[in-house]
């Protein structure tokens, strides 16, 4: 039996119920709560945002100040940071503070506006990742490490926060949450990193057409490279879906595993979620029909119990195929539903939305903004969830959708392709609709199937119970993870 890493460092810009934007923060947070459980030995490190602060009373936690203080270099500078840090069901979680980089309202950016010193701020907090792991003095053999934000850490701990070599003996577990995000700079801020020479072209794992990408650092140096579905980690090695990575990707001496994400189901059941109106289970769906009506009325419009009810809930930028939607959306308006968004992102998008809610009012319901109790109400309440992605390496939403008896209509790319079994091609085993193009068209047809669906009382049910059972919880997901931490060391 192979040996298992004594203590393992999860690496991440987020987590809830920290500080989120998106799924990793999801993953974050179940990840390593579910692998401490099993008695494996895992700590988490983050940045110490203003989302952090705010949240104490709310998230049910408290922030400790630890007594080390590193200075971190970046270029012929120095940053002083102090080490936070919280216990939080059975995870130790260490958090990076800089207020100049970290106290800001949002953790990336503004609407359509990208901090633009996020370099500058990643570079910082991976900096101090690597300094405390030195000054905590008792050694990680195994650090996971998450999307671009985290992707220089390898190269870091070979050569030091000041580039004059630290050896690099831990095993670094890479995942790919989203490919799209890379973390490309300018070249002249390598001076940033101290790492020796003054040319990009000494570090061919983290040049990328005489920039700096982030997201190679991280697949090209790390030890193993994972993503978050199977189907994503065999996309990503295509043209189509590798976002200019491809090469790297189908090129590594291991290659890259996709593991499926699970469902947190302590925060996520129907049977116990506080945020609902009211619970039900697999036998017993009579308090979703409340959910429904409760949910109809909250976002101001008419509950009629015939009339089935799609939502969506989602970062709104062009990944999540809202474009499919706008296309489709004069006939969709057409048919016998009501829609209900909840969602923030490209101001583009807000702006369509606003236009949707004056157009439609009887039938739409868009809400601009984060709110994550909405979220789960929405889920309850809902008949089918829209998911028509472009590309989405797991997808979380259609999960949480599967559990809560809420029937998910995919566009089966990614995780979506992994996750969802279309009612029609089968039909004994169906839990979605899956459209079969990313095109209007094919939306508009799986929105029909899904009324035809709705209104066969009896086979909606059942494929509603069968999404209830599937499994789609931690437990499976943490065991592979663990496997590959075994397999690093
Ligand atoms: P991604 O990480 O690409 O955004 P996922 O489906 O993996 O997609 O995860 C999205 C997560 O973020 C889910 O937990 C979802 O409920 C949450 N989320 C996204 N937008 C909002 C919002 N506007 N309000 C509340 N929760 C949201
Ligand atoms: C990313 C992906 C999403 C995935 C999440 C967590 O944000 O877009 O598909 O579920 O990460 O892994």
């Amino acid at each position: 039996m192979k040996k298992l890493p004594k203590r393992i460092l999860f690496v991440s810009s987020e987590s809830r119920p920290f500080a989120s934007t998106g799924g990793l923060a999801d993953v974050a947070e179940a990840l390593p709560n579910e692998l401490n459980q099993m008695g494996v030995k895992i700590d988490r490190i983050m940045p110490l945002y203003r989302k952090v602060h705010e949240g104490q009373k709310r998230g049910g936690y408290e922030l400790q100040r630890s007594t080390h203080t590193l200075q971190i270099p970046m270029g012929s500078e120095t940053i002083q940071t102090e080490i936070y840090f919280t216990e939080l069901h059975g995870t130790l979680t260490y958090f990076v503070n800089c207020e100049e980089f970290f106290d800001r309202t949002e953790l990336y950016a503004l609407p359509n506006r990208e901090y633009s010193d996020n370099f500058n701020r990643f570079l910082f907090f991976q900096k101090a990742v690597v300094a405390l792991i030195d000054a905590l003095g008792q050694p990680y053999e195994v650090l996971h490490l998450n999307d671009w934000q985290t992707g220089m850490i390898p190269l870091l701990l070979e050569k030091g926060i000041y580039g004059t070599g630290r050896g690099g003996h831990e095993k670094t577990l890479y995942t790919i949450h989203n490919l799209a995000y890379q973390g490309l700079y300018p070249a002249t801020n390598l001076y940033k990193t101290n790492l020796p020479g003054n040319f990009i072209s000494q570090y061919p794992d983290l040049e990328y057409y005489g920039q700096l990408n982030l997201m190679k650092a991280g697949i090209a140096g790390a030890t193993r490279v994972n993503t978050v579905s199977p189907t994503y980690a065999e996309e990503i090695r295509t043209e189509k879906f590798g976002c200019g990575l491809e090469g790297v990707l189908s090129n590594l001496a291991h290659p890259v595993i996709g593991i499926v994400n699970g469902v947190d189901t302590k925060a996520w059941n129907p049977e116990t979620d506080p945020a609902l109106p009211a619970n039900y289970r697999l036998k017993s769906l009579s308090g979703k029909e409340r959910c429904k009506q409760a949910l109809v009325e909250e976002a101001g419009l008419t509950y009629k119990k015939e009339t089935p009810l799609f939502v969506m809930i989602s970062r709104l930028v062009d990944q999540k195929g809202i474009t499919v939607i706008g296309q489709a959306m004069e006939q969709l308006m057409g048919l016998p539903l009501q829609f209900i968004l909840l969602g923030s992102g490209q101001e583009i998008y807000h702006k369509w939305i606003q236009d949707w809610n004056q157009r439609w009012p009887e039938k739409f319901k868009g809400i601009l903004g984060y709110d994550s109790e909405l979220s789960h109400r929405m889920e309850a309440g809902a008949d089918f969830f829209f998911m028509p992605s472009e590309f989405e390496p797991c997808g979380l939403n259609q999960l949480y959708s599967l559990r809560y008896g809420t029937i998910p209509v995919v566009n089966p790319t990614g995780g979506l392709k992994d996750t969802v079994t279309d009612v029609r091609q089968n039909p004994a085993h169906g839990t979605g609709l899956l459209m079969n193009s990313y095109t209007p068209e094919a939306l508009l047809n799986c929105i029909q199937e899904g009324i035809s669906l709705f209104h066969h009382k009896q086979q909606f049910r059942q494929v509603r119970q069968r999404g209830m059972a599937q499994d789609v919880t931690w437990t499976r997901t943490a065991q592979e993870y663990l496997d590959l931490y075994r397999d690093l060391i």
